[in-house]
Order: C-alpha cells, then structure tokens, then sequence
C-alpha cells in the first residue's frame, strides 16, 4: 500500500498536526511563549509546539543554535601575604630605607609609600627626623581599613599623611607628572615580575625628584623561574636570553631585572642592595636614587 506523507509549511500533517493548528502557532509564535501557546491550543504540554516550530524554522531556514557561552572571568581580587612585620632583616631593611630619606628635604615632601597596617616604616622615620609627608596606598581593601584606623589612632602619622588609597601603586600614579613624589617607598615583599611594569612606569615619567630615592623590596623568585604559566613574564624572557648553561638563581633574575630597569632608565642609580632573610622567603631591598645634577 502506498502512503505519500502530506506536508504543510514544512510540517508532516498528522494528529494534533493540523493545517489550523500550524497557522494558530504561526500566528502566535511571535508574541507568546510555547508554553502560553500550548495551553491557548489546548495542549497538555509545550513539546508538540516546540517541535513544530522547530520544523517550521527548518522550513524557513532559520536555525536556532545556541550563543556560545561566554567565558567567565574571575577577577581575583588581591590578597595580601604579609607577615614579617619585626624581622631583624626587615627592621634593618627600614633603617637602611630611613637613612635614605633622612637625606632628603622634610620641607615640601611627599613620600609615596605602602604602610601596610601597621606604619612600621613611616613611624621609625617620622621617629628619627620629623615633618615628612607621604601619600599611602594599600591595594587590598581589609589591609586599608586598619591602615586608615591605625592612622587616626596616631596623631603624628595623622600628621604626616598628605593623601591615602585603597588603590595600586599603578592606579595613583597614573595621572601623576614628573616630580611628584619626593621619594618612593615601594616595600613590596613581591615578585619583580608582579612589579616590574609598575617601577619601570615610575622610572620613565621620573616620578621621583632628583635627589630622591626609590626603595623596592623584593622576594627572590626560585618558585616560579621559567613557569609555562607565566611564559611573558619578565624572569621567563631574561632566561631564554641566558647562556644555557649558567646558573639562574631567583636572586640572580631579581638583580639583574632590577640593574636593567637602572641601566634602561637614564639618570638613576643603585646605591644600596640589602639581602636578608626572616623566614623561608629570600628578600632584596634595593635603594635606587635619582641622580641630582
Ligand atoms: C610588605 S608590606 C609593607 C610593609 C611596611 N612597609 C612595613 O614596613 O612594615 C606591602 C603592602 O603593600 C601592599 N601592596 C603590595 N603591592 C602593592 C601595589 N602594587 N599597590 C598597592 N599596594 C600594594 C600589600 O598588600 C601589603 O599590605
């Protein structure tokens, strides 16, 4: 027996498959859901209609495929690791900072500075030679809330803060001209990596006055020299451009990266290395000073 298949619109007639049933949802298709549909027809469920809207697009030529999704980006917001407020390293790393600023002008400074939560660094300096003004940046968000309680708390430190943000080094520095900061402390305790753009930044727009001083400290990165994750990094470029056969330690990398951004950066010096050691952590603080004519 022969059966031929009848088609209406694209859609194969049977059951519920009516040529009425197909124009109602052509009609409604665009003005209400399938579900809305369905029950406007009479339908236990929201299927057939789906099916037969499918079969209409196909007819038409309009394919339904999903967008792609997206994919989800994670800001990870930063944390910070900082523990080593009293190490003998560290409280001599200070001093050595301390010294360098003892040597420049109170009068019109504005040292820009990470305090951290405490105000070691700020209050043995302010301790040592009074009248110096900083601007303080925390870029994690609870450290910054102590930092500014620990602040008010202190009527000196009160004092002697000209501006503060819960921003990035980056961040506040991005409008700034040359000669703003008198100094800059930029105790980091991180990577150069993490840093480099940052100093080099700074550097290059000769943020810091003549005379005046850039202080970083460093942790020697051994963990992640030559990581696949972190392939343009700094460290990673200045290995491939090694000799295969020398030794790179993490504090070969942090020294050499650092004497690069001096030698690339015109009118600057390295007067003070410092390399200590409080807890697993090998740390470098390096003075940088901005040569005066
Ligand atoms: C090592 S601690 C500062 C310690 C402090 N100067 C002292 O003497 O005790 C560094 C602080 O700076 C913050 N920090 C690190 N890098 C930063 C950046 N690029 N911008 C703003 N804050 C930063 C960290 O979250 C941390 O609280």
């Amino acid at each position: 027996m022969e059966t031929t298949e009848k088609i209406y619109k694209g859609v194969p007639l049977s059951g519920i498959r009516t040529p009425e049933i197909i124009d109602a949802i052509i009609e409604k298709r665009n003005s209400m859901k399938t579900n809305e549909i369905a029950e406007l027809l009479g339908f236990d469920s929201f299927r057939p209609v789906n099916a037969i809207c499918r079969l209409l697009n196909k007819e038409n030529g309009v394919t339904t495929t999903k967008a792609p999704k997206k994919p989800r980006i994670i800001v990870k917001d930063p944390k910070n690791v900082f523990k080593n407020y009293y190490g003998s390293g560290k409280e001599k790393a200070r001093q050595l900072i301390a010294d360098s600023i003892k040597a420049t002008k109170r009068q019109s400074s504005n040292i820009l500075t990470l305090p951290a939560e405490k105000w070691e660094m700020e209050k043995n300096i302010l301790k040592q030679k009074p009248g110096y003004k900083f601007t303080a940046v925390e870029r994690v968000k609870e450290t910054y809330q102590i930092m500014i309680k620990n602040m008010v708390n202190n009527q000196i430190l009160f004092d002697s803060v000209i501006a503060t943000a819960n921003k990035s080094i980056g961040e506040i520095t991005v409008n700034d001209g040359e000669d703003t900061y008198s100094s800059a402390i930029l105790d980091y305790c991180g990577f150069i990596d993490t840093f480099y753009d940052e100093i080099d930044d700074m550097m290059k727009r000769n943020l810091v006055k003549k005379g005046g001083y850039i202080a970083i400290t460093l942790s020697e990165n051994d963990r992640v020299i030559g990581h696949p994750n972190h392939i343009n990094s700094q460290t990673n470029q200045y290995i491939r451009n090694c000799y295969a056969h020398d030794e790179v330690t993490g504090a070969k990398v942090t020294n050499d990266l650092v004497n690069i951004l001096v030698h690339t950066n015109t009118g600057y010096e390295i007067v003070q290395r410092f390399p200590y050691k409080d807890t697993k952590v090998k740390m470098q603080l390096f003075i940088i000073k901005r040569i005066d004519d």
